[in-house]
């Protein structure tokens, strides 16, 4: 019997709050016993993309990676939460085709706030011109049109991110 996985897709500005609500998610799901995987922006990029820098030839050339070891995962029955600013429309359509089995989140928090909590000190330095291609200051950020689940970090809380993901899931009949 094939057992059905799924790659559950968060996509949001640097600090948005993706490795939160993914920490979360994961121990909920493991919880009620399903095998998970989260697969995070800055670790995974240190081992499959080393060299990248934040160009959109290199942020979709590491993306492509990621989303080949995602669909391996997923289709073996592993819940795979991919947590990556993955700012380009075009690059999450082809992993949503790709994979078949994967919903996409929008973890949603506006420009203000993310440069309130900048925990990396990122924005600070993009503004002071220190890195270039900072998403959100000299790079697009482009929002999902239809994504199975918008969560506001700036409203909620990330348990309750998850909580709607796992509705969301129920609901397409990954998990009961
Ligand atoms: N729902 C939330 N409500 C309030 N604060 C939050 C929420 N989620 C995350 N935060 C805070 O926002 C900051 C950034 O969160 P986090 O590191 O999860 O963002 P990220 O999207 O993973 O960023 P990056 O893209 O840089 O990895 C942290 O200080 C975290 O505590
Ligand atoms: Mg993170």
């Amino acid at each position: 019997m094939r057992e059905r996985g799924c790659v559950i897709w968060l996509t949001g500005l640097p600090a948005s709050g993706k490795t939160t609500l993914a920490r979360v998610l994961e121990r909920k799901l493991r919880n009620m016993g399903y095998k998970v995987e989260v697969l995070d922006g800055d670790e995974v990029r240190k081992w499959l993309s080393p060299e990248a820098g934040f160009t959109r030839e290199d942020r979709e050339r590491h993306l492509r990676r990621v989303i080949y070891v995602s669909k391996l995962l997923a289709r073996n029955g592993v819940f795979v939460i991919a947590a990556f600013v993955s700012p380009y429309r075009s690059i999450r359509n082809f992993a949503r085709r790709e994979i078949g089995d994967f919903i996409e989140v929008y973890v949603k928090c506006s420009l203000e706030t993310v440069m309130k909590r900048d925990p990396k000190g990122l924005y600070k330095k993009a503004l002071r011109g220190e890195i270039k291609h900072m998403t959100g200051i000299d790079d697009p950020y482009e929002e999902p049109l239809n994504p199975e689940v918008i969560f506001d970090s700036e409203r909620e809380s990330p348990e309750k991110g998850a909580e709607k993901i796992i509705e969301k899931l129920k609901e397409l009949g990954y998990i009961k």
